[in-house]
């Protein structure tokens, strides 16, 4: 799935070096502007969420576009490098969001995918995403409410679940990647760049999400009880085909190890801390 995905699913709309790949935005000049200074982004319509030298995510408050409410999640590529790869950056989150709507999975929903050309390259990509306006990721949530956090991380649960059903293997389910609505009853899974789609229900696939999450919260296996309750919570509702203690040893270990590259994670060649063999 690649550019081609994009081209036979999507209307081309092409401006100022801005390309936008959108049945539902129109490139229009503001857009167009916003795309083209993402290394400064700027006006009084924008919001910046998160501005970092690789990623920037900006909310348009006020625009001319249709549907209101949309959040632009950018890749400015200042290396050579990067811009050569760009597909690993903008592309790969925009055909993972298509691939995980294909699956239902719980997802903002996808608008577009934008490539801003300059000097023959690519120098910046990205998506255009629905924006969750009033939802909150799981861990700002839990940091709100420290009384609660138990039943506030257990909310994880069910997305992680779908995951795991779907064979969705993004290799970056933490409390961030996670927002929640108001009333708590709908969850979904944002950041999407890092993520490989497998046959349903690898193990693997269920210990390496769960020693994600949990290596990003304060909870391990010796320091707290909670970290058993959420684990044990994980393993009944998604019933791995594994015994609990060799899951549940899988999972402390990864935790408490180095965190394995991108690249083995997403081929889910990590090698388990216990094997069950033994
Ligand atoms: N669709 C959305 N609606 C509302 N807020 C969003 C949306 N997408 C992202 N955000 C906000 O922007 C933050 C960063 O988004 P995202 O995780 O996609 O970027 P990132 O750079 O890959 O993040 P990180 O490296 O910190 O995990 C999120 O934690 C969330 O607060
Ligand atoms: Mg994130």
């Amino acid at each position: 799935m690649m550019e081609s995905t994009l081209n036979a699913n999507y209307t081309l709309q092409r401006k100022g070096g801005v390309r936008l790949w959108s049945d539902t935005i129109r490139l229009d000049e503001r857009l167009t502007r916003i795309i083209r200074s993402l290394d400064n982004p700027c006006g009084d319509d924008l919001q910046i969420l998160k501005q970092g030298l690789r990623r920037c995510v900006l909310r348009i408050t006020r625009n001319h576009v249709t549907p209101p409410g949309l959040i632009v999640k950018a890749f400015p590529l200042q290396k050579i490098e990067s811009r050569l790869k760009y597909k690993r950056y903008g592309l790969s989150e925009a055909l993972n969001y298509i691939h995980a709507a294909q699956l239902n999975l719980p997802t903002p929903e996808f608008h577009g995918y934008f490539q801003y050309h300059s000097l023959g390259t690519v120098k910046a990509n990205g998506v255009l995403i629905q924006d969750m306006k009033d939802y909150q990721t799981l861990h700002d949530l839990a940091q709100q409410s420290p009384q609660e956090k138990l039943p506030i991380l257990s909310l994880s649960i069910p997305v992680i679940q779908q995951l795991f059903q779907a064979g969705a293997n993004h290799i970056d389910t933490t409390a961030h990647n996670l927002m929640i609505s108001p009333s708590r009853e709908k969850t979904v899974v944002i950041d999407w760049q890092y993520c490989s789609f497998h046959q349903p229900e690898q193990v693997d696939q269920l210990t390496l999400q769960a020693a994600q999450f949990l290596r990003y919260t304060d909870m391990t296996e010796t320091g707290t009880p909670d970290w058993t309750v959420w684990l044990k919570e994980l393993y009944n509702q998604c019933r791995p085909d594994v015994d609990w203690q060799i899951f549940r040893q899988n999972v402390s270990g990864l935790q408490s190890r180095q965190r394995a590259s991108a690249k083995s994670r997403l081929s889910l060649k990590v090698s388990m801390p216990c094997n069950e063999a033994q």
